[in-house]
């Protein structure tokens, strides 16, 4: 099953709107030398940069997407400092992180929460890229498969089959995101495996978060199941980003490559 890769950068709260310009016309300037591009490059922005980003990629007709990082499932009504799917859509914005683990920990988010805002975002036409992750106590407590197993179940009860087709998964597990301590890649491996087994669907798009970096890129990626990654700190410098979907692009052409010589 062909999947394509896809590698997003998530911003979270870092980067004024100056500092998003100074960056995405570096980055599209950088990707010129990648014509014909197999990775899905997505950048994750605050909610005050999205305008500007979308201005930049369409004025440059670059093909990096722009995303959200979280909105509200409501359209619209009484709730203070919230962003709809609506307001999303009406800036042209691509897709829109949902269920990340710092909003789960910080703003409450939960899987109930989470299925109301999927539903929202596929409803606007907006990818939604789902966040799951076991927190270190549940790891320890052998708890990863069964805590997995219940995001993705709640989160994405009731989708259509096409409407699964649609969303991408980031598997991130807690303790490896932010601190240095990237997941063991064949253990990403296998609980992305699982949760695609868990989806019964082979072409669900999923990537892997939690301290990736352009040391550790090429290893994770040479697995079968990493459809890419979700990336928070190496994501900030342009010149690490860009490593970063290099390294991806370059184990999608093994991959063709592993597969028509096959
Ligand atoms: P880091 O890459 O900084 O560990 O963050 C991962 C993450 O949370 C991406 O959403």
């Amino acid at each position: 099953m062909k999947r394509h890769p896809v590698m997003a950068g998530n911003w979270k709260m870092y980067k004024t709107v100056a500092d998003t310009e100074a960056y995405l016309l570096q980055l599209i300037e950088q990707l010129k030398s990648f014509p014909s591009l197999a990775t899905e490059v997505i950048l994750c922005v605050p909610f005050t940069s999205l305008q500007a980003a979308m201005r930049l990629v369409q004025t440059h007709q670059s093909r990096i997407r722009i995303a959200a990082q979280t909105m509200e499932a409501a359209t619209e009504g009484a709730f203070t400092g919230e962003i709809s799917a609506v307001m999303l859509a009406e800036l042209g914005v691509h897709a829109v992180v949902l269920g990340h683990s710092e909003r789960r920990q910080y703003y409450n988010e939960t899987d109930k929460t989470v299925n109301a805002k999927i539903k929202s975002a596929l409803q606007h036409h907006l990818t939604p890229i789902v966040c799951v992750g076991e927190l270190l106590s549940e790891r320890e407590a052998g708890l990863t498969d069964t805590i997995v197993t219940q995001q993705v179940v709640v989160a994405l009860e009731g989708l259509s089959a096409e409407e699964l087709g649609l969303v991408i998964i980031a598997y991130e597990p807690v303790w490896a995101i932010g601190t240095g301590k990237v997941c063991e890649a064949q253990e990403a491996n296998r609980v992305i495996a699982f949760i695609r087994k868990t989806m019964a669907r082979d072409d669900v798009r999923i990537v892997y978060g939690g301290s990736v970096k352009p040391d550790n890129i090429d290893g994770l990626m040479a697995l079968s199941d990493i459809d890419g990654g979700l990336v928070g700190g190496a994501s900030l410098e342009v010149g690490s980003f860009f490593k970063l979907i290099e390294a991806t692009e370059q184990a999608a052409q093994a991959h063709e490559n592993a597969t028509l010589t096959r």
